[in-house]
C-alpha cells in the first residue's frame, strides 16, 4: 500500500519532470513554431492541474497532520503554506497567459524556481520529521486520504480562496466539479 510519502513522492517526481521538460523549451523567444507553442500551453495546463490537485490535498490532509504531530508543526506548515500561496498566484497568472505573451516565460521561470524550492523544503525539512513520528498505520491512512482526495480535488489554483482544510473539505468538491466542468467545456487537458 502506498503510504503518505510514496503518494507525495510520486507527485513530486511528476512535477519535477514537467518542470525539466518545460525548462528545455523551445519558447516563443527561441523560435518555437505554432505547434510547439500549443504544446507548451498544454504542458503548462497539465502542470497547473497536477499542482492544484497536489497542493489542495496537502492543505486538506497533510498540513493538518504536520500541525498535529510535530511540536514545531505550525511553524513548518505556515512556511510551506506561504510558499504554496505564492505558487498559486503565479500559476493562476500563468494559466491565463498564452506562450506568446511577454510575461509567460517570466512567470514560468519564477514557478520553476519556486516550485523546486518548495518541493525541496517539504522533502528535506518536513518529511524526515513526520516520518520519524508517524506509525505505519497512520502513514498508510494519510496516504489513502491523499489518493482519495485527489480524485475530487480542484484542478485550478484558486489563489483567492483561503487555504483552510475545513473550507476545502466542504466547498472543495463543488469547486472541483466546477473546475472539471470548465475543463471539459474548454477542452483543457485531462483531469
Ligand atoms: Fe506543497
Ligand atoms: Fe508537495
Amino acid at each position: 500500500m502506498a503510504n503518505v510519502f510514496d503518494v507525495l513522492a510520486k507527485d513530486h517526481a511528476e512535477v519535477k519532470q514537467m518542470l525539466s521538460e518545460l525548462e528545455l523549451g523551445p519558447t516563443a523567444a527561441t523560435g518555437a513554431d505554432l505547434g510547439q507553442l500549443a504544446l507548451r500551453k498544454k504542458m503548462v495546463q497539465q502542470l497547473v492541474i497536477e499542482e492544484s490537485k497536489h497542493e489542495a490535498v496537502e492543505e486538506m490532509y497533510f498540513w493538518p497532520a504536520v500541525r498535529r504531530q510535530l511540536t514545531d508543526g505550525d511553524d513548518l506548515a505556515d512556511q510551506a503554506q506561504g510558499q504554496e500561496q505564492e505558487g498559486k498566484v503565479v500559476l493562476d497568472r500563468l494559466d491565463k497567459l498564452a506562450p506568446e505573451d511577454d510575461d509567460f516565460e517570466t512567470q514560468l521561470a519564477e514557478f520553476i524556481s519556486a516550485g523546486r524550492a518548495h518541493i525541496a523544503f517539504e522533502e528535506t525539512m518536513v518529511w524526515p520529521r513526520l516520518r520519524s513520528v508517524l506509525t505505519t498505520t497512520d502513514a498508510d491512512n494519510l496516504g489513502r486520504e491523499l489518493e482519495e482526495g485527489k480524485k475530487t480535488a480542484p484542478t485550478r489554483p484558486h489563489p483567492h480562496t483561503p487555504a483552510s482544510p475545513g473550507l476545502l473539505k466542504t466547498a472543495g468538491p463543488a469547486v472541483a466539479a466546477a473546475d472539471r466542468l470548465r475543463d471539459a467545456v474548454t477542452g483543457r487537458s485531462r483531469s
